[in-house]
């Protein structure tokens, strides 16, 4: 379904992404992992339109996204989440998911305002999905609460129920794990796997190697902007160079 094909991206003199290729199939769950700086953050915003890239090619079911908005990416059927917390503090868990669907994707809701019968279909089938996208996070019992107020991995599955409202085919979760505990993490595995089992592939990027190990199929490894892994996560396990970037070459 996805295809990034010899992508490099380059700040001035910085070079944070070099000739990077992989793909992912419809159905999959591959990770992204590699030290801090590496590039990873940079390959989601040039999938979802945050970014051009300076050469190479992003396909996505054959059709070149890249360069395009992130709006229109979106509408393309890919969502993302960001690394650093995106929720709006001050709305309601169930109002940050509502006005999330509006806000950055069209201007449908803007038109809808004029009230007709249009934007009553519209709300209906939004406050719809919203409650939806909250079960599947298992939010619900949250939706009232003020978003602030709840404890960080839950408003990380909050940016996740965000990104899912938007009904996306592929997913990019930026970090979801970031600062969660062991029993999270867990509970973070069984959510995304039921995410995929209800049809949307999943490319993570994560730090934690729980995580990763146990959640993806496939797994994919940056290092100073260049991937030097892509396998099983057995096959990842057992990589020299990546060994060597995690652990450095005295090990
Ligand atoms: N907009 C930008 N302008 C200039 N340099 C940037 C920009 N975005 C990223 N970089 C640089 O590109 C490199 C790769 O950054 P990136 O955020 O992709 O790394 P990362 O692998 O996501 O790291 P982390 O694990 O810390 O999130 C870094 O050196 C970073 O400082
Ligand atoms: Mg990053």
């Amino acid at each position: 379904m996805l295809e990034v094909s010899n992508i490099t991206k380059k700040f001035g003199g910085l070079v944070a992404n070099k000739d990077v290729s992989f793909s992912q199939k419809e159905g999959e769950i591959l990770g992204i992992i590699g030290p801090n700086g590496s590039g990873k953050t940079t390959m989601f915003n040039m999938i979802t339109g945050f970014l051009k890239p300076t050469s190479g090619h992003v396909q996505f079911y054959g059709e070149e996204v890249s360069g395009l908005q992130p709006q229109t990416v979106v509408g393309k059927g890919i969502a993302r989440t960001f690394q650093h917390t995106s929720i709006l503090p001050e709305l309601s868990v169930e109002e940050n998911v509502f006005y999330g669907m509006f806000t950055r994707i069209d201007s449908n809701f803007g038109r809808c305002l004029i009230r007709g019968k249009k934007f009553h279909d519209t709300e209906r089938a939004a406050k719809e999905r919203v409650e939806e996208v909250l079960d599947l996070m298992e939010l619900s019992y949250r939706a009232g609460d003020c978003a602030s107020s709840i404890a960080s991995a839950e408003q990380r599955k909050l940016m996740i129920a965000i990104a899912l409202a938007r009904t996306p085919k592929l997913i990019l979760l930026d970090e979801p794990a970031a600062g969660t505990s062991r029993e999270e993490q867990t509970e973070l595995i069984k959510m995304i796997q039921k995410i995929r089992d209800a049809g949307v592939s999943v490319l993570v990027i994560e730090h934690n190697m729980h995580l990763v190990m146990n959640l993806c199929e496939h797994i994919i490894v940056f290092n100073f902007g260049e991937k030097i892994g892509d396998g099983t996560p057995e096959e990842i396990q057992r990589n020299p160079d990546v060994i060597e970037a995690y652990l450095g070459r005295s090990v």
